[in-house]
């Protein structure tokens, strides 16, 4: 999808976390001129195929596709999966950054697609003490947020420009790597309301004054007894933030 320059409302995205095709209709059909994109997810995709793309996209034409896939495999693997993400016109994708830099420099061998590589560096639900399980060196990186800025250099310096990363994280990541990389971060909670199992949370306006540039947002609208109200309310936020 081209766009022009982000609006507020653009940078609002909201996951499509429903078991099934009927249920994400039902959102799509709501909340299209609400928000920006909508962010299609493994639960989804495993269920109704890329048809989920499709049905979204013809109810909601004008709202950008984020697929939420997490590729992570050899480099030839993750480029077919990576085309065929563009074939369906998917506006941002999500790669995991831990196998190092082939992965990333195949897919971006690819040239430009209209298709955003956004960058997982560690999962949010990684602790520092799991850290040791999966082979991580604890004297050279005690902490997780540590992997995370060593990993997303090594994928800046592959030519990566996109990351996804918790709102706590986007100053650290924005002030390491420089402004022009894109940070997509979910994790986000109105003032007042509760965290559901997020640990790492911000409110729209604190992580946009951090630099996020994209806002991921679930069950905060889909749960709210009126999700326009609170879709508007959010995009309110970040309107006031961006001034
Ligand atoms: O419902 P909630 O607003 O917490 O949804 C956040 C969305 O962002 C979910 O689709 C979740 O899978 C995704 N996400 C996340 N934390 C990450 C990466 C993705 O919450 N580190």
């Amino acid at each position: 999808m081209k766009r022009a320059a982000p609006t507020p409302k653009d940078k609002l995205i909201f996951a499509l976390d429903v078991p099934d095709l009927a249920q994400a209709l039902g959102y799509a059909e709501i909340l299209k001129d609400h928000v920006g994109l909508f962010k299609i997810g493994l639960e989804l995709f495993v269920k109704e195929g890329p048809g989920a793309v499709t049905s979204v996209r013809e109810i909601a034409p004008n709202v950008g596709i984020f697929l939420d896939l997490k590729f992570h495999d050899i480099p030839a693997t993750v480029v077919g999966a990576y085309r065929s993400a563009v074939d369906l016109g998917a506006d941002f994708v999500t790669v995991h950054l831990s196998e190092g830099s082939p992965m990333i420099r195949a897919i971006l061998g690819e040239g430009e697609t209209g298709t955003t590589v956004l960058g997982v560096t560690v999962l949010t639900s990684t602790s520092a003490d799991d850290l040791g399980d999966i082979g991580i060196d604890p004297e050279k990186f005690p902490e997780p947020g540590e992997l995370v800025i060593h990993r997303a250099h090594m994928a800046k310096e592959a030519g990566l420009k996109g990351f996804v990363s918790s709102p706590l994280e986007v100053r650290t990541l924005k002030e390491a790597l420089g402004d022009d990389i894109i940070v997509v971060t979910p994790g986000i909670r109105l003032a007042g309301s509760g965290k559901d199992d997020q640990k790492r949370i911000a409110t729209p306006g604190s992580a946009i004054r951090d630099g996020a540039d994209y806002l991921v947002v679930g069950r905060p609208i889909r749960d709210s007894v009126d999700p326009v109200k609170t879709a508007e309310e959010i995009v309110r936020e970040i309107e006031e933030a961006l001034l």
